[in-house]
């Protein structure tokens, strides 16, 4: 019998866990044996009697949870002291930043686990509901919003009182993947007037349709921005300054503007300059979404709130953490579609591992004490 376990998260400070009383269920109708941490659903108001209802066991301590593991679920990448007691071979499954802290990261695939990253899911339709990229970016974009909201001393709907009129709060999103949708949808509905830019065409219509305006340089280069995974490219020194010169005019006019411009493998591209900053009108506020990264605006310090001349800038790094109630359900829910994939349809409760599977493929990141991704050895182009 398959056992997975979900040990606490090591960090104090994400109050997110890999398991839910839902997936805990599931896992356990496909023939899996459950073990969870106890109290490590407290900070997503999961309880323990919950997932004992729902079939799991309760474990005291991380030890104890890992013992005998097959599976281990986690939100952050453990360490590899941290799994001392799993055996070789065992698999882990987790949000790896298979980027950051490369020593850490060759020595967990040392350990010689079978290591996947979410965040290399690739973006086909049968693999939606295993993509963490976008079940926690939806909900840092609507966070995002809210807390520029919150730290903004002004309304962002226009009202028509008797004693005057408010204005409407201009609010420009850069970036229009997964977060900045749905920035641009919270906005609207907080009733914000919203303009949007991002490098990738097809990102227009999708603003449109939520009734938003697109700014962006749309040339020939501008056309061919994106990849055929649907990513954007780095574009050229020209694009970019073409592209800074109409942002840094139209940045002026707005109260709040959120960042979520990321390329993927590469730092953060630097979209809004100091003076850009400095251009902004005294209580505009900036929520850098890409603060882990190096952040879209030149004075985001990650996890911090800057104020530079009047205006706040917000550095974050895990806004969907903040909702761990809503990340910790659906980031449990892409891991338990992610796994069910590796069990055997025949025999309930065995493990049958497709290793050519393009999900399974694309998310391995160590095997057999190796790390195997292209994105990593080196092996591979860029996406
Ligand atoms: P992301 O988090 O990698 O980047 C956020 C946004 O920043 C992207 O829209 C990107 O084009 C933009 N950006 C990068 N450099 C920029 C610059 N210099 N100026 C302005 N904007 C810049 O992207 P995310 O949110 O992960 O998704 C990208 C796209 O992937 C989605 O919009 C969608 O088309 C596709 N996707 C497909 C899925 C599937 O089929 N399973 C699932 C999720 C997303």
């Amino acid at each position: 019998m398959i056992t997975i376990a979900v040990p606490a998260e090591a960090d104090k400070s994400e109050h997110r866990v890999a398991l839910s009383p839902e997936t805990a269920k599931k896992f356990v109708a496909l023939g899996a044996r459950v073990r969870v941490q106890a109290g490590a659903g407290a900070g997503s108001q999961f309880s323990d009697t919950e997932f004992k209802e729902a079939g799991a066991s309760v474990a005291k301590s991380a030890a104890e949870t890992l013992k005998g593991a097959d599976i281990v679920l986690t939100v952050r990448r453990p360490s590899a002291a941290s799994l001392k007691g799993v055996a070789k071979g065992a698999i882990l499954a987790c949000i790896l930043e298979p980027f950051s802290d490369k020593a850490s990261l060759s020595t967990l695939a040392k350990t010689g686990l079978t290591v996947f990253s979410m965040e290399f899911m690739p973006r086909i339709t049968r693999a939606q509901s295993m993509d963490v990229l976008s079940s926690q970016a939806n909900l840092a974009g609507y966070k995002a919003v809210i807390d520029a909201a919150a730290g903004f001393g002004r309304a962002f709907p226009m009202m028509m009182t008797a004693a005057g009129t408010v204005p409407a709060t201009r609010v420009f999103i850069m970036g229009v993947g997964v977060a900045g949708l749905q920035a641009i949808a919270t906005a609207k509905r907080l009733g914000a007037i919203v303009t949007a830019t991002d490098v990738r065409p097809s990102t227009k219509e999708q603003v449109e349709s939520l009734a938003a305006k697109f700014v962006a340089v749309e040339d020939e280069e501008f056309k061919e921005a994106e990849t055929s995974a649907g990513y954007a490219k780095e574009m050229s020194a020209a694009y970019k300054k073409k592209q800074a010169k109409l942002v840094s005019e139209h940045v002026q006019g707005q109260d709040i503007i959120i960042t979520t411009a990321l390329i993927p493998g590469r730092p953060a591209p630097e979209l809004i300059s100091k003076a850009m900053v400095e251009s902004m009108k005294p209580g505009s506020v900036i929520v850098d979404l890409a603060a882990e990264r190096g952040g879209n605006c030149a004075v985001t310090k990650p996890d911090v709130t800057v104020e530079h001349k009047g205006v706040k800038v917000m550095g974050a790094t895990n806004l969907a953490g903040e909702l761990a109630g809503n990340a910790s359900s659906l980031y449990a829910r892409n891991l338990q579609a992610f796994i069910a994939l590796m069990f055997d349809k025949e025999k309930k409760g065995a493990l049958a591992i497709d290793w050519d599977d393009d999900v399974i493929k694309g998310t391995l990141v160590a095997k057999d004490g190796k790390l195997v991704h292209a994105m990593l050895t080196g092996k591979g182009g860029k996406k």
